[in-house]
C-alpha cells in the first residue's frame, strides 16, 4: 500500500459501482478508511462488493445503505462515520443518475428524480459534510475536503439528456460557491469533470450513437477508465493538493479542448 491518504477518513457516495468504486478502492489503497454509501451494495458492472475489495486488500471501511436524495440518510451516514472514526476528512459526492431524454421527452417525474439524486443529493452531501468539517481541528491547514462529480456535459451540451446536463452544470456551480463561502473556514471544495468513462455498466452508456459521439469527440486514442478519475480524486483528496479550491479538474482525454 502507498500512503498518500494515510489517516484520512473518506466517504464516497455511489461507491458500489463504476467511478465511485474506483475512487473508493484507490483511496483505501492509499491508506484512507473509506465509507461506501449507496442504495445497493451490488456493482452495476458486476463483481464483488466494493467493501470486499477494500478489506480483501487489507483496507478498512464500512458500507451504509444511503439514498443521497434523503437528508435523513445522509445525516445518519455522516453521524455514523464520525461516531466510528472521530472525523470526516474527505467527502466525495459522486452518486448520480440520468434520464436519457431531451427537454420535450422529459416528464416532470424524470426531471424531479434526476434533480433529487444529482442536485439535492449533492446539496445534502455538501451541507452535512461541511457541518461536520467546520467543527474539526485543521490538519495540514485544512479542516475537510469536498469533491463533487461534475461532467464535461455540465460544460458542453449533453446529447439527449437535458436533466443530467443541467444537474452537472449545477455540480460545478455549487462547488465554486462553497469554495468561496467556506475558504475562511479552511474547507476545500473542488469538482472533477470526467469525459466519457467506460465503466462496464450496460445500457444507455453503451448506446452505439453515444459511443460513436464520444469516440469522435475524444482526441486521446481511448475512452476513459474509472481509474483515470480515481487518480485525479486521490490527488484532490490528498495534502499534495494545496491552494486549490473552487477548481473544476477536467479529466476527459481532451474532449473540451477540441
Ligand atoms: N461514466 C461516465 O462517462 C461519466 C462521465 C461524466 C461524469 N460522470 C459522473 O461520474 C459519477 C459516477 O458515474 P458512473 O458512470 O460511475 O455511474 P454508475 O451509474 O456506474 O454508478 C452510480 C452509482 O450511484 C449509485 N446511486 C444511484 N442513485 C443513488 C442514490 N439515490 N443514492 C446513493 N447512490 C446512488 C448507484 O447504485 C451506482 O452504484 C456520476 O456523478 C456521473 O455523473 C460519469
Amino acid at each position: 500500500m502507498s500512503s498518500l491518504l494515510a489517516g484520512k477518513i473518506a466517504v464516497v457516495t455511489g461507491a458500489s459501482s463504476g467511478i465511485g468504486r474506483a475512487m473508493a478502492t484507490s483511496f483505501a489503497a492509499e491508506g484512507a478508511i473509506v465509507v461506501i454509501a449507496d442504495v445497493t451494495e451490488d456493482a452495476l458492472e458486476g463483481g464483488a462488493p466494493t467493501l470486499d475489495l477494500i478489506t480483501g486488500a487489507g483496507g478498512e471501511g464500512f458500507f451504509r445503505t444511503t439514498d443521497v436524495a434523503q437528508w435523513a440518510d445522509v445525516d445518519a451516514l455522516i453521524a455514523e462515520t464520525v461516531a466510528r472514526y472521530g472525523r470526516l476528512d474527505v467527502m466525495v459526492n459522486n452518486a448520480a443518475i440520468y434520464s436519457g431524454t431531451p427537454l420535450l421527452e422529459t416528464t416532470a417525474e424524470q426531471w424531479e428524480h434526476v434533480m433529487a439524486v444529482n442536485m439535492t443529493g449533492m446539496f445534502n452531501g455538501c451541507k452535512r459534510a461541511i457541518q461536520q468539517m467546520i467543527t474539526q481541528e485543521p490538519r495540514a491547514e485544512v479542516r475537510g475536503r469536498v469533491i463533487n462529480l461534475g461532467s464535461q456535459q455540465g460544460i458542453v451540451t449533453s446529447p439527449r439528456d437535458t436533466p443530467y446536463g443541467v444537474s452537472k452544470a449545477g455540480a460545478i456551480y455549487i462547488t465554486r460557491q462553497i469554495a468561496v463561502d467556506y475558504a475562511k473556514d479552511l474547507i476545500v471544495c473542488n469538482s472533477i469533470s470526467p469525459g466519457k468513462v467506460v465503466t462496464g455498466k450496460p445500457g444507455l452508456p453503451m448506446d452505439p450513437a453515444l459511443m460513436e459521439n464520444a469516440r469522435r469527440r475524444t482526441p486521446w486514442p481511448r475512452l476513459g477508465h474509472p481509474q483515470d478519475i480515481a487518480n485525479a480524486a486521490v490527488f484532490l483528496a490528498s495534502d499534495r493538493a494545496t491552494f486549490i479550491t473552487g477548481s473544476n479538474l477536467v479529466v476527459d482525454g481532451g474532449w473540451l479542448a477540441g
